[in-house]
């Protein structure tokens, strides 16, 4: 307990001194994939209920703007972007404020509510990742003929690729199904799973990324959402769920290894931040957090996207008091302890 508060001391001190924690290789662009966890505003300009571009989403962001990031402030990529040496904030690839001169050292192509499995991102309307993928593939082509072939070619190769994905699969999708007409055991479901993560890998791969970092999942058991669930026992973490989170982990830094002895030239990283969250939900204070059980949005048990919004008049005041800011998303701070963390550990590990 007492070696894990310390630890804890020791990460949130690295955080307020290293602004900016060093890397091993400079990269010219931060290129995002994924869901709602990275997502800076895709969602905003598709028809799907799952949206966060109004207030309170937003209200500790530059100008207290609602971007479309499900916190109430910036999320992990941004952190991870400024921590690179690039700009402070990622913008999303839909956004028509911006032009491919700022996607050229950075974007977001991440839907929130979209998972591995095309079925996930069905349920609430969301981008399907193959569709992140056209995206991606047509920002290539804008690439090329903003930077010529051969600078544009050295971007696609250099950037840092950064996807977070899985979370839905398992509490958009596969949970919500009834057990008895579920079609594959939790450990199948798993396994087809990070089939479909390496079939993402390699496809981004031939269209020439090769520094990727793909995130583990968290103990996505303790998500005030689902947590409420439990209410009256307890509000405690569902422990089946993270150990699904654990196990599929595991599975997943075994697909990762696969892929470095198969690809040649990739550099992919695993990177795995469930000890972390982990140890942020189970020692808050140690984080200066004073509530993990709750959200500060709205009663901070059930609400998300259009549940929390400015007429809920139970919001918390100081969001960062909070490991989540609804009940399915952190909070700013917690987003950049993670990605100060991420940044350190994973990512320094580039060449
Ligand atoms: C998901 O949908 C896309 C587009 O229809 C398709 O190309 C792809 O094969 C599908 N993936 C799986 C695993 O079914």
């Amino acid at each position: 307990m007492l070696r894990n508060r310390v630890l804890a001391f020791l990460l949130l001190g690295s955080q307020l001194l290293v602004q900016i924690p060093e890397t091993g290789a400079k990269v010219p662009a931060l290129i995002v994939f994924g869901d709602s966890t990275v997502d800076s505003g895709n969602n905003n300009r598709i028809s799907t209920v799952l949206k966060s571009n109004f207030p309170p989403y937003g209200r500790d962001y530059f100008g207290g703007k609602s971007t479309g990031r499900f916190s109430n402030g910036r999320i992990a990529p941004d952190f991870i972007s400024e921590g690179l040496g690039l700009k402070n904030t990622v913008p999303a690839y839909l956004d028509p404020a911006y032009t491919i001169t700022d996607f050229a050292t950075g974007v977001c192509f991440a839907s929130a509510g979209t998972g591995l499995d095309n079925a996930t991102s069905a349920v609430l309307s969301v981008m399907p990742l193959w569709k992140e993928v056209e995206y991606y593939k047509e920002y290539q082509t804008r690439l090329r003929s903003y930077l010529g072939e051969q600078k544009a070619n050295e971007v696609i190769s250099e950037a840092l690729y950064l996807i977070s994905i899985g979370t839905n699969d398992f509490l958009e999708n596969y949970y919500l199904v009834p057990r008895k007409l579920r079609r594959y055991s939790v450990s199948e479901y798993q396994d087809f799973l990070v089939g479909l993560a390496g079939d993402f890998v390699t496809d981004i791969y031939r269209l020439g990324a090769r520094k990727m970092s793909l995130s583990g999942l968290s103990p996505f058991g303790c998500l005030p959402l689902e947590r409420t669930t439990q209410i009256f026992y307890g509000s405690k973490c569902i422990e089946e769920y993270n150990t699904v989170a654990r196990d599929f982990n595991i599975k997943m830094n075994e697909k990762v290894s696969k892929l470095n002895s198969e690809l040649t030239g990739i550099q992919l990283v695993f990177s795995n931040p469930y000890d972390l969250v982990s140890q942020i939900i189970h020692q808050p204070e140690a984080f200066g957090f004073h509530n993990v059980r709750s959200a500060c949005c709205g009663t901070g048990y059930y609400e998300m996207s259009y549940l929390c919004d400015k007429m809920n008049p139970f919001t918390c005041s100081d969001a960062s008091k909070y490991v989540f800011w609804d009940s399915f998303h952190p909070t700013e701070k917690t987003n950049s302890i993670v990605a100060t963390h991420v940044l350190k550990n994973d990512l320094s590990r580039f060449q």
